[in-house]
């Protein structure tokens, strides 16, 4: 296996929700350390798309690799695609009941049973580096959202995945929060994470993106440089979608 083997590739996907066809023939490859960012209208599939990358949603037909291999149905493996695909939603799903530090370690100590010690040090670095380490023994509840979706990635990160998928990380935040996160993730995107973000932060989409990814209705509808989408979208969709949301 050489390293220019992209690392997901999706070939021809479909996938329905009874009549619903909601990724149709959707093909689409993330090179190893590429940021891809999808933008598109509420309700065209964006988040289907990312739950199939990590299968929480099984898809109909075509094909989904991760790092050369099928995505596994069950089992074992299946639990391993997860830790190596990490996923950070738009509502945090901390651990009410558990601190800061207690959360970043649950995965590696009770899913990889990892040493204790080990992954605790390295939930402390990872805690730093998102900003929260003087946190650290608090409860989720006590943190502000920005705090809480940070330590979601940190969260994410201590299972050192090979990619981070962001379902719109910053939907749910107070707009004063949004910035601290956005600065996480360019920093991760800077140092070479895989990343797919779906987001309707168009700064970082220009900023941070090596491609967007423009979904209507199921479809991949186009994709290009940021810098080409936002000065010359070539669909009358995306021409449609970006005129709604640059106008205010
Ligand atoms: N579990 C589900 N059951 C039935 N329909 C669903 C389900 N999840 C999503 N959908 C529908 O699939 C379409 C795509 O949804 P989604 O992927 O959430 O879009 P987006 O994230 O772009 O807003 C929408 O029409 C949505 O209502
Ligand atoms: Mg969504």
């Amino acid at each position: 296996m050489t390293t220019s083997e992209p690392l997901i590739v999706l070939e021809h996907v479909n996938k329905y929700f009874g009549p619903l066809h909601v990724l149709q023939d959707v093909s689409l490859s993330v090179d190893r350390g590429e940021v891809v960012v999808v933008i598109g209208p509420s309700g065209s599939g964006k988040s289907t798309l990312c739950r199939a990358i990590n299968r929480l949603e099984p898809i109909n037909s075509g094909t989904i690799t991760f790092d050369g291999r099928e995505l596994p149905a069950e089992g074992k493996a299946l639990a391993r695609l997860r830790s190596e695909v990490g996923m950070v939603f738009q509502s945090f799903n901390l651990f009410a009941h558990k601190t800061i530090l207690q959360n970043v370690m649950l995965g590696p100590v009770k899913v990889r049973k990892e040493n204790s010690a080990a992954v605790r040090e390295r939930a402390m670095k990872l805690l730093d580096r998102v900003g929260i380490a003087s946190q650290a023994e608090k409860y989720p509840a006590q943190l502000s959202g920005g705090q809480q979706q940070r330590v979601a990635i940190a969260r994410a990160l201590a299972m050192q995945p090979k990619a981070l998928l962001f379902d719109e990380p910053t939907s749910a935040l107070d707009p004063e929060m949004v910035g601290e996160v956005l600065d996480v993730m360019t920093s991760l995107a800077k140092e070479g994470m895989t990343m797919v973000v779906v987001t309707h932060e168009m700064g970082f989409a220009r900023h941070a993106a090596d491609r967007v990814v423009f979904m209507a209705d199921g479809q991949l509808v186009e994709q290009s440089t940021p810098a080409d989408f936002f000065e010359n979208p070539k669909s009358d969709r995306a021409k449609d979608f970006l005129s709604k949301i640059l106008t205010h």
